[in-house]
């Protein structure tokens, strides 16, 4: 999705935007742009493509001597990806950069049409441009036609502004979509993420609606857009370094976050069990609030959906609360019959997402419980939730989850044996064995990295694939369906997930010579129903890799290749086969030599509706 950065200091405004937008290439993006001040006149360069194709353009049209200005990286949503629809926009007079989608555009550009501007992009951010432009003209004071721009937009945005009036500052706007400022050393910062942030600082103010901020080399205020009365906000420090915003020696942001995460399980759990019982004091998170849910209604997007789905599996078998898993697309439009006792638990590795963030703020405004497992601190969700469940395992910068999702794995089952034992479902003894377990998956999930070398091996053999299936009973769909989405969103190879005994209802028609199965069968109780319906595609001629646990014996004729995957017990099973999925989705991007951490058209965190 879209990104902002903004500087003003002493330094070159140039390299710093550049190197801010690197940082944000992460998110997802097709196009690229800055505005900076050169002599108190407005410049701008921007193109379609990527960051190196903007570093072209300023080779052969250069600014020099910039110490304040605006970047972008755009995810097309009005128009498409192309040089004038890029940011910044504006004139000679304003410039800005704009995150997020403006409901009411079409209604602004009749009205500036009619008050003589004319527009050369198909974008609704170029429409607050020439609305901004309009109120500098009207008032001549960048305050209140900032405050007037505000007043006439709806739906969600985050604006980087340059006025030429005022070559010192900086300003800067939001609502529904994330803006920080960052505080420097007689330089400040604005970016939409704090990873384009963390080389320069860690400390930030987060910007809230109805405020602008007003940004210079040396101050920072920021005014309420109603009555410019100056408003005292609380600093922040960002905890995350900025290694986990680089490679470390893995050629990809992807295959680093598989190998963190070991650690990240480990950073997770341990601060919430304390001698063999769960706790979740240290979220604000006591013992009463949690027995007194009745129902959860889990809800959340893509990877986070798919932790979701294995986390009902957990919570109703353990604690016998029951779960529904709704797509937070689909929540917002259901109006979900709420009773007493329900909590709707939004899980989020950003924060940010727009259809997560939209299905909190109903829930709240229904007077729901509401509960959040988040990775992004400070994020919108995190925020705005009653409570919050962080994640402890520092950035995930590749746009295919991975890292979030073993985390979000992490709390689930916590909870599940929380709330089990909260509900006198497990005793402290079956609770304490529990969790030696589960916290010797932190080593068992170290040994299935180090097989890596067999998931290198099947993507070779399976590189010329195109459409795959992904198979299993139980937990093993949950995770059919994670394995399937990672394959498809990085291998750009057209996958399904099924539950295995639901092929034979329609889909196995699809089954033919040509057809590659994923078969997983990690779990022990329904191993066998597993292995009858891989039989049914096997008798079908289809290609079958079998991912199967190693105290099962299987026939040689029920697959092709083989992966196995240590025995423990059923439940922990997904800890441990999501990540040679992980690991084969991967390595056959490399060999199709796909950009793997920026897949095309995907974004890291979909702030849009
Ligand atoms: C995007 C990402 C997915 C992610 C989903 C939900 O689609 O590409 O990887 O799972 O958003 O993101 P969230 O930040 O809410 O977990």
């Amino acid at each position: 999705m879209c990104g902002i950065v903004g500087y003003v200091g002493s330094n070159d405004a140039v390299d710093f935007l550049i190197a801010g937008l690197s940082k944000l290439e992460y998110r997802g993006y097709d196009s690229v742009g800055l505005s900076v001040f050169d002599h108190e006149t407005i410049l701008t360069r921007k193109t379609k493509g990527r960051v190196d194709d903007l570093r072209k353009v300023l080779t052969s049209r250069p600014l020099h001597s910039a110490t304040l200005g605006i970047g972008h990286t755009r995810w097309a949503t009005h128009g498409e990806p192309s040089d004038l629809n890029s940011h910044p926009h504006g004139n000679f007079r304003v410039s800005i950069v704009h995150n997020g989608i403006i409901e009411n555009y079409r209604q602004i550009k009749e009205r500036m049409i009619r008050k003589g501007y004319s527009f050369s992009s198909e974008t609704d951010t170029e429409t607050i441009a020439k609305c901004l432009d309009y109120y500098m003209v009207q008032k001549g004071e960048p305050l209140k036609a900032i405050s007037k721009v505000i007043e006439k937009l709806e739906g969600s945005y985050a604006l980087g502004i340059l006025i030429k009036d005022t070559p010192d500052t900086l300003y800067a706007i939001r609502k529904d979509s994330p803006l920080l400022i960052g505080l420097g050393d007689h330089e400040n910062y604005i970016a939409s993420d704090m990873t384009a942030l963390l080389k320069y600082t860690k400390r930030y103010y987060l910007l809230e609606e109805g405020e602008i901020a007003i940004i210079t080399k040396d101050s920072v205020r920021i005014v309420d857009c109603e009555d410019f009365l100056e408003i005292t906000k609380e600093e922040h420090y960002a905890d995350w370094d900025e290694e986990s915003a680089e490679k470390g020696g893995y050629p990809h942001f992807m295959l680093k976050e598989i190998h963190e995460q070991p650690d990240a399980f480990r950073r997770t759990i341990t601060p919430r069990i304390i001698r063999n019982t769960i706790s979740f004091e240290r979220d604000n998170l006591d013992d009463r609030t949690l027995a007194s849910i009745r129902k959860f209604y889990i809800v959340a997007c893509g990877t986070a959906m798919h932790a979701g789905m294995i986390g009902k599996s957990l919570i109703e078998r353990y604690a016998r609360t029951p779960c529904d898993v709704v797509i937070a697309s689909e929540f917002r439009y259901q109006d979900p019959i709420f009773q007493d006792g329900d909590c709707v638990l939004i899980i989020s590795q950003s924060g940010e997402t727009a259809d997560s963030l939209a299905a909190l703020r109903l829930a709240k405004q229904a007077g729901v419980m509401t509960l959040a497992i988040v990775n992004v601190v400070g994020s919108s969700i995190a925020r705005e939730a009653d409570f919050v469940i962080q994640t402890i395992g520092g950035l995930e910068i590749a746009v295919a989850s991975t890292k979030a999702y073993y985390m979000q794995l992490s709390i689930l089952y916590l909870l599940a044996f929380k709330l089990a034992a909260l509900h006198d479902l497990l005793s402290s003894q079956e609770l304490a064995d529990l969790l030696h377990d589960f916290q010797h998956m932190e080593d068992v999930a170290r040994d299935m990295l180090n097989q890596s070398g067999n998931d290198q091996y099947l993507a070779s053999l399976y590189q010329g694939v195109k459409s795959m299936f992904f198979i299993g009973r139980g937990l093993d769909y949950g995770l059919a369906l994670e394995s399937s989405l990672k394959m498809k969103e990085i291998s750009y190879i057209h996958c399904e997930a099924y539950p295995a005994g639901e092929l034979k209802h329609g889909t196995i028609s699809l089954i033919t010579e040509d057809s590659m199965v994923i078969a997983l069968a990690s779990s022990k109780a329904i191993v066998e129903k597993t292995i009858s319906n891989i039989k049914e595609v096997k008798a079908r001629k289809a290609t079958v890799l079998l991912v199967v646990r190693d105290d099962v014996e299987v026939a040689e004729d029920a697959y092709n290749q083989k992966l196995t995957l240590p025995s423990y017990p059923d439940v922990f099973m997904p800890l441990i086969e999501i990540i040679p999925m992980q690991l084969l989705a991967y390595y056959m991007a490399v060999l199709k030599g796909n950009d793997v951490d920026k897949p095309r058209n995907l974004a890291k965190s979909v702030t849009v509706e």
